[in-house]
């Protein structure tokens, strides 16, 4: 099985819209995300439209035939964009507006009702993945909820360093193993870069990463295309 790099082109977004203008304009990476044989792209489409805009997606979806992951807040609005958009996969995220990023993973027995809803009411084509911290309950849960897969919250682990930072990769490997084990897609994202995804890539049980900031951020210094083949370089 070869693991899967999905680059996440958000923060390309980002500078656009610091300026809030067309430049650089995200779907113009795909090109190179595509020559560097990555595996797909993930957008995600905030509330607040900090970052990637609708027009963003569209523009995608009249361009390219590319796996698109979107990565989305439990929310009617996003149901109804994402039923148009038909993504090949939708991860459902937890959502605050003022946060600076997604703060840890969803909280599936708070929410069951309100995702329970939502994934119902999302297209049947559409492949569910649910962002979750490493925890057993949290996976059983996904279970029943009838997911596709689970992108385990890396974001803790890229925070910690030393010895918290094995016992977090141990609760990582637990559930990657558990998750793998009830036939779930195994995915883990947030806060990962060439420093902290060589410890990672030892879990074999993780079918995919999601990386989007240390690549964006990397390719001021190497260019898009030989970032994500750094990134690739510790996958393999
Ligand atoms: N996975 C999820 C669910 C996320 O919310 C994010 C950030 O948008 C990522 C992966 C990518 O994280 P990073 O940009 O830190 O690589």
């Amino acid at each position: 099985m070869k693991t899967k790099l999905n680059i996440n082109i958000d923060h390309i977004a980002t500078l656009r819209q610091a300026r809030e203008g067309d430049f650089p304009n995200p779907i113009d990476s795909i090109k190179i995300i595509r020559k560097a044989k990555a595996n797909g792209v993930v957008m995600h489409l905030r509330e607040d439209r900090r970052h990637i805009q609708l027009k963003d997606l569209k523009n995608f979806k009249k361009k390219y035939n590319f796996h698109l992951n979107l990565e989305m807040a439990p929310t009617l609005e996003m149901v109804k964009i994402a039923n148009k958009i038909k993504p090949d996969v939708v991860t459902l995220v937890p959502e605050k507006r003022r946060e600076l990023t997604t703060e840890g993973g969803l909280n599936l027995r708070k929410n069951y009702a309100k995702l329970k809803k939502i994934i119902m009411l999302l297209d049947n084509d559409i492949k569910i993945m649910l962002f979750i911290d490493p925890i057993k309950t949290q996976i059983k849960l996904a279970l029943e909820l009838g997911a596709y897969g689970i992108e385990i919250n890396t974001g803790n682990y890229s925070e910690k360093s030393g010895l918290l930072q094995k016992k977090e990769i141990g609760r990582i490997k637990k559930a990657a193993i558990y998750s793998s084990e009830q036939n779930l897609f195994t995915a883990a994202g947030h806060g990962l870069n060439e420093k902290n995804l060589p410890n990672l890539v030892k879990i074999k049980q993780i079918e995919e990463y999601n990386i989007g900031h240390s690549i964006i951020s990397n390719s001021i210094f190497y260019g898009l295309y030989e970032s994500i083949k750094r990134i690739q370089y510790i996958i393999k």
